[in-house]
């Protein structure tokens, strides 16, 4: 089966890639390169020893992306492409908007013109927004509550796909609602590489263990949680990237319209626990201060799982350890990510 990944050179689509390589899927990789860079083509093919079909391309170029289908005649898709800084979006809405939701529209577009009908596409747990109560599951109603543009662009593209998969009922469409993904592949040659200042809390951590952050800012420790610090569910981003190769089974068992499936492991932890799980990892502490809350953040998330597993057979198999210890081995071996 040859799958097309969009965004397959940023920080899930590479792991994911790696995977698929190593199940004997076909890869073929578009993106722009917004956010990513070309090496890690070179890195996926020295993991797996083969090298998949690169396009530098933007998904909103629909001539090009056309002549990508004809070209490469992909099975399925997995739609990762997109921008994703939850903090940067407020500021440049329209920006957000083009391109998360251009690039969907053209994709869908090009999809149908070459009789292309299974689609993966990355939601985020950003779509339950404030009011359902974890553990979060798949059947709670999404209030339309996101608190920034780019949640509301995950909120319109599930309601496109689920729109479309209506529409044409043989289309077959996973919307994959990731918790948050951290880690890195076991190599230490593959992971995340956030530009500027971290805004997600474990690259903050692992530049701080490295030097290039003198210490890590906790917002807040006044939550209604055990410690005062708030509860994530952390996900290690080789068990996400397996979470997509469980979709694409999906499809390859005939068909399965349009499913939506939790990607978390289940299990919270405060930040206080992820700083001591990280300093555990690098046998020495994490430096931290207490600061003030960060506007937008919720006291507790975590997924309820039970349904990926029932119906993909998928589960997480690993632990915080394994995510704080690859993170940390990914960034003291590359401390400027992928800089050249
Ligand atoms: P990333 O930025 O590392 O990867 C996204 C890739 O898409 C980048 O390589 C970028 O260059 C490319 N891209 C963006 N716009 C494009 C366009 N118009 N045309 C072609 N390529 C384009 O992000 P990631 O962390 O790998 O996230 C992948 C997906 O998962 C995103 O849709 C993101 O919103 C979603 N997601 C991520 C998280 C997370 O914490 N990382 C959580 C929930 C959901
Ligand atoms: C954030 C986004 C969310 C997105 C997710 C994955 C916000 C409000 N939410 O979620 O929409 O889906 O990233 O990309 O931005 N923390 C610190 N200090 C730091 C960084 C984080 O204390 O320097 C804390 C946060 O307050 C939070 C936890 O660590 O409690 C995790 O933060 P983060 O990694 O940003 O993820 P989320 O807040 O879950």
């Amino acid at each position: 089966m040859k799958v097309l990944v969009t965004g397959g050179t940023g920080y899930i689509g590479s792991h994911t890639s790696v995977v698929l390589l190593e199940q004997n899927y076909e890869v073929v990789i578009v993106d722009n390169l917004c956010n990513s860079k070309e090496m890690v083509v070179d890195r996926i093919q020295a993991i797996t020893g083969k090298r998949p079909v690169f396009y530098r391309c933007d998904l909103r170029d629909e001539a090009r992306l056309e002549e990508i289908f004809r070209a490469e005649r992909p099975d399925a898709v997995i739609h990762f492409a997109g921008l994703k800084a939850v903090g940067e979006s407020p500021k440049v809405p329209l920006k957000y908007y083009d391109n998360n939701l251009s690039s969907t529209l053209t994709l869908l577009r090009v999809m149908e013109a070459f009789g292309v009908r299974n689609l993966v596409f990355s939601s985020s747990a950003t779509v339950y927004g404030d009011r359902a109560t974890p553990p979060l599951r798949e059947d709670a109603p999404l209030v339309f509550s996101a608190t920034n543009p780019y949640g509301f662009t995950k909120i319109m593209i599930e309601q496109i796909l689920t729109d479309y998969c209506k529409a044409n009922p043989s289309f077959n469409a996973v919307l994959l609602r990731y918790f948050n993904p951290v880690g890195a592949h076991e190599s230490g040659t593959m992971g995340e590489d956030p530009s500027g200042i971290p805004n997600n809390l474990a690259p903050y951590i692992t530049q701080t263990l490295v030097g290039k952050r003198e210490k890590l800012h906790i917002f807040g420790n006044d939550y209604p949680t055990p410690d005062g610090t708030c509860i994530r569910d952390y996900i290690h981003v080789m068990d996400l990237a397996k979470g997509h190769m469980a979709a694409i089974g999906l499809f390859e068992r005939g068909g399965c319209g349009l499913k939506v499936y939790n990607l978390g492991t289940g299990h919270g932890f405060s930040v206080l626990e992820v700083v001591n799980a990280f300093s555990r990892a690098a046998g020495k502490p994490v430096p931290y201060v207490i600061d003030g809350r960060r506007e937008g953040d919720l006291p507790e998330s975590y997924a309820d799982c039970e349904k990926a597993y029932r119906e993909m057979g998928w589960k997480a198999e690993k632990t915080l350890d394994d995510m704080c210890r690859d993170a940390l081995r990914w960034q003291e071996k590359n401390p400027n990510g992928y800089a050249e």
